[in-house]
């Protein structure tokens, strides 16, 4: 008899995953770097966890070049069914024979990449930091996994991996290195790179980088990798931190799960902050402001080690537990080392970026729903502060309800209960209300809480009191400046000599609201505080948009200029939309002249907001 199958929690995959779950993946690949391919195959052990006896394997696929399959050794037939937007074509692999309940069979696929992928970036020497050897990286969250490989590409299925990577370059992966490994690499002959991960990960946590990388420790239990020529810089900007930050974090949850931790500084084009791949996380070279102010990426990617690593949001649409929960957890870190005002700093930061964007989406729009409904939508559009800031604020609420003693003691049974599997909102409710049970009182208040209106509410939460003892002294500059030309206030350059990087970023963000400053006191301002050049991005990118916003035609220039030096989404994207607003063509014109520098990810967002699809 047949069993029932739920449909899957996941509508943005479209695998059979409720009649296969993978146990275990090998992965094998040649990197060809003129070709700007891989070219290899991928072994899944896909265990069967249904009796009605299913005779066709669904998987994730997406301009991929595929070969031979063959099912436990034998070729078998399969077809790509048509292509459905951004989820691609499915792979229907068709079986001899049904399977039965629990059985375990070996699917090996033949496949290559091809230049449609939208996974990988290919940098040619010309494009890399000393311009002597090619580079690749991947970025697979959320859905491009499924173009470099077929896959069940879901949040929802975690398998352990081998990577059994040639390359001509050093090669790091999601994995820890098998260390005994045949050969010792020459730069320039081609060598097996192998890779175990015996934690089980979802596939978009799997990643692969090659280059001219070389590594430097930072910690006991880590190291940095980055171009020989930047090692040095990116060494002094995260040894003080890293160690410090995993030892309060596993005070916090339970000790560190995946060996090492390491970071690899990417070249500039890598469009994110960050990214929390297993054993090396992935992070943007703008972080390497050279004074260690931007080191709370690290202390983020890190502690998704523990929320959305080991305990992983079952679907995008219940992303928030992935990011929120990091984000709670990184300013936890953050106040445990420098005490809770830098918390509420941190978050007054957060909160200004929630209301820009529920501003930007609209209060009723889908996407500013805690937990939004993904069907039919590219998770890549829905991405936003939403599930960072308004999943915080959702913790830092029933931190305040429960009172912090008690919540601190929630912490480590959630990331126990759940280690090691995927989880949705539904059972983070129920989790909480289990572990509260016997206490009356938090049982009472747990049970009152509106959680409707937290999950399905668009729009803003409520505003959460904080303390805004950083924040005033630069309210109150930024008001100084707002009240120009009026009022009797003279700007110099002592104004700012005490305040951290992320203090001028809050004063400039006041500085943004309401109404700009005139072209005169921008250009003013960038002169007496030195804020065009600063070596922190995060001020130079925020001090281009007051300059664009207040219709400074000198800023052009060099908002131009940083537009071909970086590629994380988040700078690039709200520079091309203000510079267009200011001067259309010159958007256009300097999208055109870099857009092989960026990121097949980021081109395709940055294409969407300049030439289309109001959405995005
Ligand atoms: N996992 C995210 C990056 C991501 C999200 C990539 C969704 C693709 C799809 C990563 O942990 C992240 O949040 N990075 C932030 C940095 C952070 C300090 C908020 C970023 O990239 O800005
Ligand atoms: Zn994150």
């Amino acid at each position: 008899m047949a069993t029932l199958i739920n449909p899957p929690r996941d509508p943005n995959t479209l695998s059979n995953y409720n009649n296969w779950i993978c146990t275990h993946t090998t992965a094998n690949f040649e990197i060809f770097f003129e070709q700007k391919k891989l070219i290899g195959n991928v072994i899944h052990k896909l265990r069967s966890i249904t009796n009605a006896e299913t005779e066709e394997i669904i998987l994730d696929s997406n301009h991929v070049d595929i070969g031979e399959i063959q099912v436990a050794g034998s070729p078998a037939k399969w077809e790509l069914l048509p292509p459905l937007g951004p989820y691609g074509t499915a792979l229907k692999i068709k079986l001899d024979q049904p399977v039965k309940l629990d059985e375990i069979i070996d699917v090996n696929i033949s496949v290559q990449t091809t230049e449609k992928c939208t996974a990988l970036q290919w940098l040619t020497l010309a494009q890399t930091s000393n311009k002597k050897h090619p580079y690749m990286f991947s970025q697979c969250q959320a859905i491009h996994a499924r173009s470099i490989f077929p896959c069940q590409d879901t949040p929802d299925v975690k398998c352990t991996f081998d990577f059994n990577i040639t390359s001509p370059l050093p090669v790091i992966a999601s994995g820890l290195p098998v260390r005994d490994a045949p050969s010792t690499p020459q730069p320039g002959v081609k060598s097996l790179y192998q890779f175990h991960q015996k934690v089980p990960i979802p596939s978009y946590l799997f990643a692969l980088a090659s280059g001219d990388i070389a590594e430097a420790p930072i910690g006991p239990r880590s190291v940095v990798a980055t171009s020989p020529d930047k090692l040095q810089e990116c060494q002094w900007e995260l040894e003080a931190d890293t160690e410090r930050f995993i030892k309060t974090i596993e005070k916090i949850i339970y000790p560190y799960a995946w060996g090492e931790y390491n970071v690899l500084i990417l070249p500039p084009s890598f469009p994110y902050g960050g990214m929390e791949n297993p054993v090396f996380t992935f992070a943007t070279p703008s972080i390497i402001s050279k004074d260690r102010e931007n080191v709370d990426v690290i202390a983020h990617e890190l502690a998704h080690s523990w929320s959305g690593n080991l305990v992983t949001s079952a679907s995008w649409e219940h992303f928030w537990l992935n990011e929120g929960w990091t984000v709670y957890l990184e300013r936890k870190i953050l106040a445990a080392i420098h005490g809770e005002k830098y918390r509420d700093f941190s978050a007054i930061i957060g909160w200004k970026a929630l209301t820009d964007s529920v501003e930007h989406y609209g209060h009723d729009h889908e996407f500013t729903k805690l937990v939004p409904t993904l069907k039919g939508e590219d998770p890549d559009d829905a991405f936003s502060t939403v599930p960072y800031e308004k999943g915080f604020t959702f913790l830092f609420h029933l931190e305040h309800l429960l009172g912090k003693e008690k919540f601190d003691h929630f912490i480590p049974h959630y990331f126990t209960t759940f280690k090691g599997k995927s989880v949705d909102s539904y059972e983070f409710k129920s989790t909480l209300l289990d572990f509260f049970e016997s206490d009356a009182e938090a049982s009472k208040l747990l049970q009152d809480l509106d959680w409707d209106a937290w999950f399905y509410k668009p729009g803003l939460p409520p505003k959460p009191d904080f303390d805004t003892s950083l924040a005033d002294v630069v309210y109150e500059l930024a008001k100084k400046w707002k009240s120009l030309p009026e009022s009797s206030f003279q700007p110099q350059s002592s104004d700012i000599q005490d305040l951290t990087a992320n203090q001028i970023v809050v004063f400039l963000e006041q500085v943004l609201l309401e109404r700009p400053l005139t072209a005169d006191l921008s250009k003013l301002m960038g002169e007496i505080y030195g804020l065009a050049k600063s070596e922190n991005i995060e001020v130079a990118n925020l001090y281009l948009q007051v300059g664009l916003k207040a219709g400074d035609k000198s800023v052009i220039e060099p908002t131009a200029d940083l537009l071909g030096r970086i590629g994380r989404m988040k700078f690039v994207r709200p520079l091309y939309r203000t510079l267009q607003k200011v001067d259309r063509q010159v958007a256009i014109d300097t999208f055109e002249k870099y857009k092989d520098f960026y990121h097949p990810i980021c081109r395709g967002m940055v294409e969407k907001d300049l030439f289309g699809k109001k959405d995005a």
